[in-house]
């Protein structure tokens, strides 16, 4: 078939060309939002008649029906027809003639596709932000049922002190709470009709704006054409949310992954969510936590080229920006499928306090306590500081955690020592006194949880 541009050219394209300048193998998934698109199009052509009403009816009925035909499998789309637009224009005007050549009045495929786009990614922040939800509801039922589970904090991943299961998995919860913002951030800039700026210089039809972005449900119009067909920033900060928030997902995965090793121990994944060895018949690799750490890297790469191929354009379209699908695609797969695996599998997983609880009272995580102890006594903190340095370092003389000293080695530690030392360091002191907002204790962590439940609803 002959291209709808094809009036100025004496030639047909090059099969070569047509096969690399076209988009249809991957934007063909902009079915749905390009036909809504058109559709609100062409009735605000109608009621504004720049075109005939009864032809406007006649295109908004055919959309549907194609829209349907798609959806059944029943359309075979056209490498030569370039890009999802253009192919359904041809199938349109293949199926209703002459009429169908009216739908493109005072519209370009610059305009267009910047509508397809923001239309599509706004369904997808949506649904991602969904996803969240459900990991962080995950999060919350864990917690509540382990906030007197103890296990060790770390820093520079050498023991530090002592916290619960509960205070360390919301935490992630916190992260996911500042995604989901950010995804609202995107949105609200994502949530702008470019419809109406044409080409570039916007048109000399008379449209009404404002009438279109209400049938299609966005907060406003976009303020400047050769800006509004050039601009793939929503495109951009999504790529960006996406990363901050498969960045938190890998950090998380690490965890996993150390917990559920040999020397830790603190978890296991259920067979389920777990891979074997083809050599090594006793493994059992924690492949999922990997992989969503793995992917990671292809969020960012996304990112990196699309933030690449804006960066020398000059306004306004440019065919390189054609080059925005397959990343946000991409990102978006793979975010969509990270997102409901990783919630199940630590759904899923055995969570082994006791291993937890003896990591914690080894290392000295109640060291802080101890000194804090002497503070209490009237001792001043760094002096304080330097008598526990000095009772760890003979601790670890004698292979013993200060919990096994006696309180006569402790009293030649500092005369101050009484024997309500012992219940002082307790890990579930240790823990429960700290209990200011953000603290671990179990008082502070309900209130905590209850905020978020109130949060998620
Ligand atoms: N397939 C194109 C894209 O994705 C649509 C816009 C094409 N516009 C143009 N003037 N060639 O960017």
């Amino acid at each position: 078939m002959s291209k709808l541009w094809g009036g100025r050219f004496q030639k047909s394209t090059d099969t070569m060309v047509d096969d690399f300048n076209s988009s249809i193998r991957f934007d063909q998934r902009l079915y749905k939002q390009d036909i809504e698109g058109s559709i609100a199009h062409v009735k605000m052509l109608g009621k504004q008649e720049i075109i005939p009403e009864n032809d406007a009816k006649l295109i908004e009925k055919t959309l549907c029906e194609i829209l349907t035909d798609i959806e059944a499998g029943k359309v075979e789309f056209d490498i030569a027809a370039e890009d999802i637009h253009m192919n359904i224009e041809q199938i349109l005007i293949s199926r209703i003639g002459d009429v169908g050549k009216r739908l493109h009045t005072g519209r370009s495929r610059n305009d267009q596709v910047a509508l397809d786009m923001r239309m599509y990614v706004r369904d997808e922040i949506r649904a991602i932000q969904e996803m969240i939800s459900s990991l962080q509801l995950v999060l919350i039922n864990i917690s509540k049922e382990n906030m007197e589970t103890i296990l060790p904090g770390y820093t520079h991943l050498q023991k530090a002190q002592p916290i619960t299961l509960a205070h360390h998995l919301m935490a992630y919860f916190e992260m996911l709470k500042r995604d989901k913002a950010r995804l609202d951030d995107t949105y609200k800039r994502t949530n702008i009709l470019p419809l109406g700026s044409g080409a570039l210089a916007a048109t000399t039809y008379p449209l009404d704006r404002e009438f279109v972005a209400q049938e299609l449900g966005f907060a406003s119009v976009s303020l400047n054409s050769l800006d509004a067909v050039s601009d793939r920033d929503f495109c951009i900060e999504l790529l960006n949310s996406l990363s901050i928030l498969m960045m938190h997902l890998s950090r998380f995965s690490e965890e996993i992954i150390i917990w559920c090793s040999h020397e830790f121990q603190f978890v296991e994944l259920d067979d389920a969510f777990s891979t074997g060895s083809s050599i090594m018949p006793q493994k059992k690799n924690p492949d999922i936590a990997e992989l969503v750490r793995g992917k990671t890297g292809r969020i960012y790469g996304s990112l990196v080229a699309l933030l690449t191929t804006m960066k020398s354009l000059p306004l306004a379209y440019n065919k390189d920006m054609q080059e925005d699908k397959e990343p946000v695609f991409d990102a978006i797969d793979n975010v969509k499928m990270c997102l409901p695996v990783f919630a199940d599998m630590i759904k899923t997983m055995k969570i082994r306090k006791e291993n937890m609880y003896q990591g914690a009272k080894g290392g000295f995580t109640n060291a802080t306590d101890l000194a804090d102890y002497l503070v209490k006594k009237g001792i001043p903190f760094r002096d304080a500081h330097s008598i526990v340095g000095k009772v760890v370092f003979s601790c670890i003389q004698r292979n013993i955690g200060l919990d096994d000293m006696t309180l006569e080695e402790y009293k030649q530690a500092s005369e101050l020592i009484e024997e309500d030392v012992f219940t002082a360091i307790s890990l579930e002191e240790c823990v429960n006194r700290r209990n200011v907002i953000g603290g671990p204790s179990k008082e502070m962590m309900t209130k905590i949880i209850t905020l978020n439940e109130e949060y998620l609803k």
